[in-house]
């Protein structure tokens, strides 16, 4: 296999640690560049392909739109109506699309799966969400915050009310590498996996990010700058529903627990939400829900994600 030397691959958000200040300023330069009709076709004949194994709303139309908007396309490709759910080999799948397109996003149910298409494509690969990480979503959330913070991580805390998943993982690390200080409260035996905290802990030493894990939802809420919550059954774990639904019943976003937060504090949820599960009505459509411009700025960060891999135009597509 030739692995061309320019390919990048963004399967964990620790693939952009380093990047992520550059990619939120230019998250909200494209943002307002979109607001004033003054965004330029920067990805003009740039192709992404976007493989989806799972249902999704806002990761597929904000890649789709955020293609169109600076002049390239994207293809939806469903994973039942490829060839791959007839048995064709995620190996052949890659080499192939890799001769169409200049990048793949990749909605998967395993992560084994992503690091194997990673692997045979010779385009950049981005993780639209597995069940280990969901970068790009994290990317959008500390644009999120990073805005009404006016662009300081540093001396806010975030509290996470939930599950140990996919999206904590990415936020733990995401949180560590920007220097936000992350408090996540999970029912016991549903914690994020050791060596994603561990990897976040790592991160942390740089910039003294404080990572902590509890299991109880009312001291990490004590006192926050915001609070994120996530699905207490997230795609994948169906047969877990009625046992999850038990475990999390004290870890509900809902007014008494938002009052322990600071005056100030806003709610994040990267949706779709739950409602009346890990979140009450009344917070997700209240004052202090953040969850609406979190779901927009997924279209600016996708933007920036896609700027940061596909330009300046690298050498011509690579023929194997
Ligand atoms: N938050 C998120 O990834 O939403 P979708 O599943 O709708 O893409
Ligand atoms: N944790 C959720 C996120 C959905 C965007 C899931 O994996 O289903």
């Amino acid at each position: 296999m030739t692995v061309s030397p320019r390919k990048r691959d963004v399967l964990s958000i620790s693939d952009i640690a380093g990047d992520l200040p550059e990619l939120l300023r230019r998250a909200s330069r494209l943002k307002a560049e979109r607001k004033r009709g003054a965004l330029r076709p920067i990805l003009r004949g740039r192709h992404l392909a976007m493989i989806f194994e799972k249902p999704s709303t806002r990761t597929r139309t904000s890649f789709e739109v955020a293609m169109n908007d600076l002049g390239g396309h994207a293809l939806y490709l469903s994973s039942k109506d490829l060839q791959l759910g007839r048995g064709e080999t995620i190996a052949d799948t890659a080499r192939v699309l890799s001769r169409f397109v200049d990048a793949i996003c990749y909605r998967a149910y395993r992560h084994a799966d992503m690091v194997e298409l990673a692997r045979w494509a010779t385009v950049p690969v981005v993780n639209a969400l597995d069940d280990l990480e969901h970068p790009c979503q994290i990317v959008a959330d500390l644009q999120t915050m990073h805005e009404r913070w006016r662009g300081r991580f540093r001396g806010h805390r975030l509290a996470w009310v939930g599950d140990g998943n996919n999206v904590l993982h990415s936020l733990l690390l995401g949180a560590a590498a920007v220097g936000l200080d992350l408090t996540a409260a999970v029912p016991s035996g549903y914690d994020p996996r050791p060596d994603l905290m561990d990897a976040a802990r790592k991160l942390a030493h740089g910039t003294r990010a404080r990572i902590e894990l509890t299991h109880d939802p009312q001291a990490a809420v004590r006192g926050a700058d915001a609070i994120y919550t996530d699905v207490w059954v997230s795609m994948g774990d169906e047969a877990e529903k009625a046992a999850r639904e038990t475990a999390f019943a004290g870890f509900q976003v809902n007014a008494a627990l938002l009052d322990l937060a600071a005056p100030t504090a806003f709610v994040l949820h990267d949706l779709p939400a739950h409602r009346g599960q890990e979140i009450t009505d009344d917070v997700l459509d209240g004052p202090r829900s953040a969850a609406w411009d979190q779901a927009e700025n997924r279209l600016h960060a996708q933007k920036a994600i896609l700027e940061l891999l596909l330009r300046p135009r690298a050498s011509p597509r690579r023929r194997r």
